[in-house]
């Protein structure tokens, strides 16, 4: 066990460290010089992607917040409605499906009880095909799926998930571009985007350099008992995400929000005992972004900006800590400012002294509805 882990304390940390190899993986043999190669998602693959009017995303957890990335990538760049929806609701939900829906599920272990059960009801519904992205070939939802990708993250001991999402982003972005070229994106644009995700793993082990300073920055919450993470556009879910592994991990009640639904309830609870945690995208919503931060400024709330390298952007005041990542673009800084909130709940669980590969109620897979 120790062997494994190598010299890192955790799985989640060795996990961590591994999502550059992870996301080569992933994308190796999948895209190349002139882009995403054919046929990637299975035989006849690419003609059944063609036919698609529509996508339609089901998963849990850490899966369902990599669907909601998909949802800002594919509708921006293959301009396909999406709609990404957890699977407890979605088996139960008598959807409408209109003609030639794709059906996606999203899932690290292909075992998840309330993911398969989606899938399998899809089947009644009338899908034009499903399609499965999974890190384990043999699983069920992979062997039930009309078309697959694999993430090749390698086995995930930590419950709290992290290179199994970086890897289905990756994974997802494959998806993304091929429906996009499909679509007749801009040459210039599906190219800028292809090389973007080339770069992914290389942008990712750069933000594992931050880890000495999110180190520092983990002390902060370890006597607090609540936290707020805003983002906003594909930087949202990285909010619920970050969120998410805080609670899971550290035992902190944090909550996401879209930055500009603050005004609308979360403000009440700002005050100097609430950190307000904000994943700040560089382009057009930078300005809307900090405007929505002046209003935490203002009522005294501690401010942890993750900020793009080349945006204008600073926390502002004595009560603030702004750190810098380069996102290495905009199609793919979702995926590069997940890594710091990862590292952020890792340390401050380990500082909080809780069983952080195995946290308490939680299960790994949950295999029963
Ligand atoms: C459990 C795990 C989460 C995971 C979720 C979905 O709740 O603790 O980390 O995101 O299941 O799992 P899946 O294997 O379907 O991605």
């Amino acid at each position: 066990d120790a062997v494994e882990r190598g010299d890192y304390r955790h799985y989640m940390q060795k996990e961590i460290h591994e999502q550059p190899r992870a996301i080569n993986d992933t994308l190796e043999a999948r895209i190349g010089p002139h882009g995403v190669l054919p046929n990637i998602f299975g035989v006849g693959g690419d003609e059944l992607l063609a036919r698609a009017r529509g996508v339609h995303i089901i998963a849990c957890g850490t899966s369902y917040h990599a669907g909601l990335v998909a949802k800002y990538w594919i509708e921006e760049h293959a301009r396909l409605p999406v709609s990404v929806e957890v699977a407890s609701e979605f088996r139960y939900r008598d959807t409408v499906v209109p003609d030639g829906t794709l059906f996606v599920a999203i899932s690290q272990s292909g075992e998840t009880a309330d993911t398969l059960a989606a899938m399998r009801e899809s089947r009644r519904r009338g899908y034009l095909a499903t399609l499965a992205i999974c890190n384990v070939p043999e699983s069920s939802v992979v062997r039930e799926a009309d078309l697959k990708l694999m993430t090749r993250a390698g086995p995930e001991i930590g419950v709290a998930s992290t290179k199994a999402f970086t890897t289905q982003l990756a994974a997802l972005a494959l998806l993304c571009l091929t429906l996009a070229e499909q679509r007749g994106l801009d040459g210039a644009r599906y190219a800028d985007l292809c090389a973007q995700i080339a770069h992914l793993p290389r942008a990712i082990e750069d933000a594992l350099k931050l880890e000495p300073q999110i180190v520092e920055l983990a002390t902060l919450f370890v006597p607090l008992e609540h936290a707020l993470f805003l983002g906003r556009g594909a930087q949202f879910p990285v909010a619920l995400e970050g969120s998410l592994k805080l609670k899971e991990i550290s035992y902190i009640h944090a909550e996401a929000y879209p930055a500009g639904e603050l005004k609308h309830g979360p403000l009440a609870l700002v005050d100097e005992s609430m950190p307000v945690v904000a994943v700040a995208p560089n382009g057009p919503l930078l300005d809307k972004l900090k405007s929505n931060l002046q209003e935490v400024r203002a009522r005294g709330g501690r401010l942890i900006v993750f900020a793009d390298a080349t945006a204008p952007m600073d926390a502002g005041n004595a009560n603030g800590t702004t750190l810098r990542i380069d996102g290495g673009g905009d199609f793919i800084a979702p995926a590069v400012f997940t890594v710091p909130l990862q590292l952020l709940a890792y340390h401050v669980a380990v500082l909080r002294g809780t069983d952080v590969d195995q946290p308490r109620n939680l299960a790994k897979s949950v295999t029963v509805e």
